[in-house]
C-alpha cells in the first residue's frame, strides 16, 4: 500500500488526517469500489429516499479503506451523522481519509499511527456521543464498555485525550455492530461476564459475511499482500497456514491455487481432518517450522509462532500474520533472538539472527491484507457492508426492542443482501415448489 508517511498529521478540530489534499485521489479510488459494490448502491440509494438514520450519531471504527468509504456513504446518505476512527494503526489509506473529510465526515486515521494515537482517535470518535457503535475488532466498543464501568487501562488516557471535553453517557449509546471474529469473541466474553450493555448485531456470524469475506477475501487479499511486498514465486513453497478456520481454510486454497505445498497448522481436531481431507499435509508446529518456506498465522490467537519456532526455521523464511491482532507472532521473542533488524522494502523487514540467519517478517506482524495490500475486494465488502448497513438500520430502528446480547443478523436480512448480490450478477434461482416445501417441512413421510 502507498504511504504517505512524510507529511505531518493534519489535526483540526473536525479530522485528524495525514494530507487533506489526498482528498481528490480517495474520491477516484472510491468511485472504483463503488462500482463494484452493487447491493450497497441499492441500499445507499433508498437510504437517500428514505433516510432511516435521520439525526443519528455514529461512531464507527473501521479499516478506513475505499470499500468503507461506500459504507460511510451510505449511512451519511440515510441521514446519519458519522466519524471514523481507524481499527489498525497501519491500515488506513490517506487518500479515502482525505475524501471522506470533505464529504462531512469527522475522520480521526492516518497511517502510521502510534498506540496512543490510536487510541487518542478512538477518543475523538466517541466525543460526538454516539447513538449507535460500528465496530471491528471491538477496540471501540470495549473502550466504551471500560469508560461505563470504570475499569482501569492505561489506554484510557489516551482515549480521553482524545475526547477532551466531552463525556459519553452509555445510555445514549442504542446499539453497535462488530466486523470480526475476534471481535465477536470479546464482545461475547463481555456478555458472559453481565457486562454488554447495549445490544451487538455480530454480522461476522452471519452466513453472507463469513463464507464469503473470512474465506475469500482474505484468501485473496493475503496473497496479494505477500506477492505485492515480496514479489516471491509462490509455485513449490512450503507454504504453511496456522489455523484452518474460515480465514485460513481460504488462504489455503488460494496459495495451493499459486502452486504452493500447502502446510496446515491446528489445534482442533475435527478442522484438522477437514485439512486433511482436503488434500492438505496437516503437521505439528515444531515440524512445520522446519521445512515451510513462508508462514502465515490465521487463528484469532497469542503467541502462535514464537520463540521454540523460529529457532527452527530456515534461513529466508518468510512470516506474516491475517488474524486481527499482531500477537500470532511473537515480536517480543523475534526482536529478542535478532541481532539487526532492517526495513529492506516497504513492508518487509529482516530479522538477521545471531547464527547468520535471516527471517523476514511482513507488515510488522499486524493484518497482512490491509497494511501490505488493499484489503478484501470491492466485490466482497460489498455483502459485508450491506450486512453493517442494514444492522445499523436495524439497530435504529428497533432500539428500544432489542437486548444487551450479542445477535445475530436476522436470516432475512442475509438471506436479502445474497439475492440482491446475486441479481446483480444476473444470476436467477429456483423456488421450490409448493410439494417440495410440503415435503421438506413434514416428518411422517420416509422411506416409501
Ligand atoms: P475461526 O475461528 O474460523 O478460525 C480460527 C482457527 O484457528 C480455528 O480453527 C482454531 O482451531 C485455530 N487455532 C486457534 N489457535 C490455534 C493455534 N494455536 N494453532 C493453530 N490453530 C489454532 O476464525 P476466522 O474467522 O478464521 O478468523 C481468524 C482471525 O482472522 C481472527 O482474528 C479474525 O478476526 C481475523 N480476520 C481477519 C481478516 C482480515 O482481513 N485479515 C478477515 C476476517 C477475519
Ligand atoms: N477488512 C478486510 N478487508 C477490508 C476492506 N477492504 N475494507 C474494510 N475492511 C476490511
Amino acid at each position: 500500500m502507498k504511504s504517505h508517511a512524510g507529511c505531518r498529521v493534519v489535526r483540526t478540530g473536525r479530522y485528524w488526517v495525514r494530507d487533506i489534499r489526498l482528498a481528490s485521489d480517495g474520491m477516484r479510488r472510491i468511485a472504483w469500489a463503488e462500482q463494484r459494490m452493487p447491493v450497497m448502491g441499492v441500499i445507499r440509494k433508498r437510504f437517500e429516499r428514505e433516510k432511516p438514520l435521520k439525526g443519528f450519531r455514529i461512531a464507527a471504527c473501521l479499516h478506513v479503506t475505499k470499500e468503507t468509504a461506500t459504507l460511510v456513504r451510505a449511512l451519511v446518505s440515510g441521514g446519519a451523522e458519522v466519524s471514523l476512527c481507524a481499527s489498525n494503526p497501519l491500515s488506513t489509506q490517506d487518500e479515502v481519509a482525505a475524501a471522506l473529510v470533505e464529504e462531512g465526515v469527522a475522520v480521526y486515521a492516518y497511517r502510521g499511527m502510534s498506540e496512543s494515537e490510536y487510541y487518542e482517535c478512538i477518543g475523538r470518535a466517541l466525543s460526538v456521543r454516539p447513538e449507535i457503535t460500528v465496530d471491528d475488532g471491538a477496540d471501540l466498543t470495549v473502550t466504551v464498555h471500560k469508560l461505563a464501568h470504570g475499569v482501569q487501562s492505561p489506554e484510557l488516557e489516551s482515549v480521553q485525550v482524545g475526547m477532551g471535553d466531552e463525556r459519553l453517557d452509555v445510555e445514549d449509546i442504542k446499539g453497535g455492530t462488530e466486523e470480526t471474529t475476534t471481535g465477536v469473541i470479546r464482545l461475547r466474553a463481555l456478555e458472559r461476564e453481565g457486562k454488554l450493555l447495549y445490544p451487538i448485531i455480530a454480522v461476522n456470524d452471519s452466513p453472507t459475511k463469513s463464507l464469503f469475506d473470512n474465506p475469500l477475501g482474505t484468501g485473496q487479499s493475503t496473497i496479494d499482500a505477500i506477492m505485492r511486498s515480496t514479489g516471491m514465486l509462490l509455485a513449490g513453497k512450503r507454504f504453511v497456514v496456522f489455523g484452518y478456520g474460515r480465514v485460513g481454510s481460504g488462504i489455503a486454497a488460494r496459495a495451493r491455487g499459486m502452486g504452493a505445498e500447502v502446510i496446515v497448522v491446528e489445534v482442533d481436531p475435527v478442522r484438522a481432518l477437514m485439512a486433511a481431507m482436503s488434500g492438505y499435509r496437516v503437521m505439528s508446529s515444531r515440524d512445520a517450522a522446519k521445512i515451510g518456506d513462508v508462514f502465515v498465522t490465521a487463528t484469532g490467537n497469542i503467541n502462535v509462532i514464537r520463540r521454540e519456532h523460529v529457532e527452527l526455521m530456515k534461513d529466508g523464511a518468510v512470516l506474516a500474520n491475517a488474524g486481527h491482532y499482531d500477537v500470532e507472532v511473537s515480536l517480543k521473542d523475534l526482536r529478542a533472538m535478532a541481532e539487526v533488524v532492517e526495513e529492506i522494502a516497504p513492508n518487509v523487514e529482516r530479522f538477521r539472527m545471531r547464527d547468520g540467519r535471516c527471517l523476514y517478517l511482513l507488515a510488522k506482524g499486524r493484518l497482512v491484507n490491509l497494511v501490505a495490500a488493499e484489503g478484501h475486494p470491492s466485490e466482497v465488502m460489498d455483502l459485508s457492508f450491506s450486512l453493517q448497513a442494514l444492522s445499523v438500520e436495524l439497530l435504529a430502528r428497533e432500539r428500544e426492542l432489542l437486548p444487551s446480547r450479542v445477535l445475530d443478523v436476522p436470516p432475512e436480512v442475509d438471506r436479502a443482501v445474497a439475492k440482491l448480490k446475486l441479481d446483480s450478477m444476473g444470476i436467477t434461482i429456483d423456488e421450490m415448489t409448493e410439494e417440495q416445501l410440503r415435503y421438506v417441512t413434514e416428518w411422517k413421510l420416509g422411506t416409501s
